[in-house]
């Protein structure tokens, strides 16, 4: 007999260090922004700081070391049965500094998210601070974006902005473009989990209106 209750969504989150996106998304479950459970934790690097997290707010957290395989795909293999172990709605790459093999990602489409600490398409790949820097950029930022085969190339969602200070080293700008990471990430996964984010043809959408190809403009004043 059914309860009339929806089945609470279950999401696996990926890292490789600091998981500090992962704790801005157990923050957002507990605080119930996020109507979902983090059922587990994957790691590619043990002994970080995001595995901690992960078993202080009493998650499942695995290692699964890249360096254990002799392969990109054999480790792929071994992570995608890893995660359907835990029967996610939802995967997010939250800082997993790993690139994904094509048949990895494709069994995933619609349901994998990434954060990327650029403004997408601007700067895809390592070192975004330092390259807006080096551009003599005004501002630099963060992206979430449904993920695909094409490394930070998947349809943008939700994007941050933040100034460049003429006098800013690489640190102080991945400092405040974290910060930001914080807002829009969780904002995302909730977006996914009321239903309201889709992606269809390699396009993402929000409550059925097409999101264009910088993503939305995220406004801490005006919160979705
Ligand atoms: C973030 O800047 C994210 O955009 C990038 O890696 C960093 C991860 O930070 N992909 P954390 O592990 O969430 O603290």
């Amino acid at each position: 007999m059914s309860t009339g209750q929806k089945p609470t969504l279950r999401i696996v989150v990926l890292i490789s260090g600091s998981g500090s996106n992962l704790q801005s998304l157990i923050d957002a479950c507990i605080n119930n922004k996020i109507k979902a459970q983090i059922t587990a934790v994957i790691s590619n690097k043990p002994n970080v700081k995001g595995v901690e997290r992960a078993t202080a707010a009493n998650i499942p957290a695995l290692i699964i070391d890249h360096r254990d395989f002799s392969s990109r795909q054999e480790f792929d293999l071994h992570l995608l049965e890893a995660i359907k172990s835990f029967e996610p709605d939802l995967v997010v790459l939250a800082g997993f500094m790993r690139i994904l093999t094509p048949d990895f990602v494709n069994q995933f489409e619609g349901k994998l998210l990434n954060i990327h600490p650029s403004l997408l398409p601007a700067y895809q790949g390592l070192d975004t601070h330092q390259r807006a820097i080096a551009a003599g950029d005004s501002k630099a930022g963060a992206t979430v974006h449904f993920v695909t085969p094409e490394l930070d190339g998947g349809p943008p969602i939700l994007q941050a902005e933040v100034a460049i200070m003429p006098a800013d080293s690489t640190q102080d700008l991945a400092e405040r473009v974290l910060k930001m990471e914080h807002e829009i990430y969780p904002t995302v996964v909730q977006w996914f989990c009321d239903g309201r984010l889709t992606a269809e043809n390699g396009k993402a959408f929000l409550d059925g209106a097409i999101i264009g190809s910088n993503g939305i403009l995220f406004d801490i004043n005006n919160e979705r």
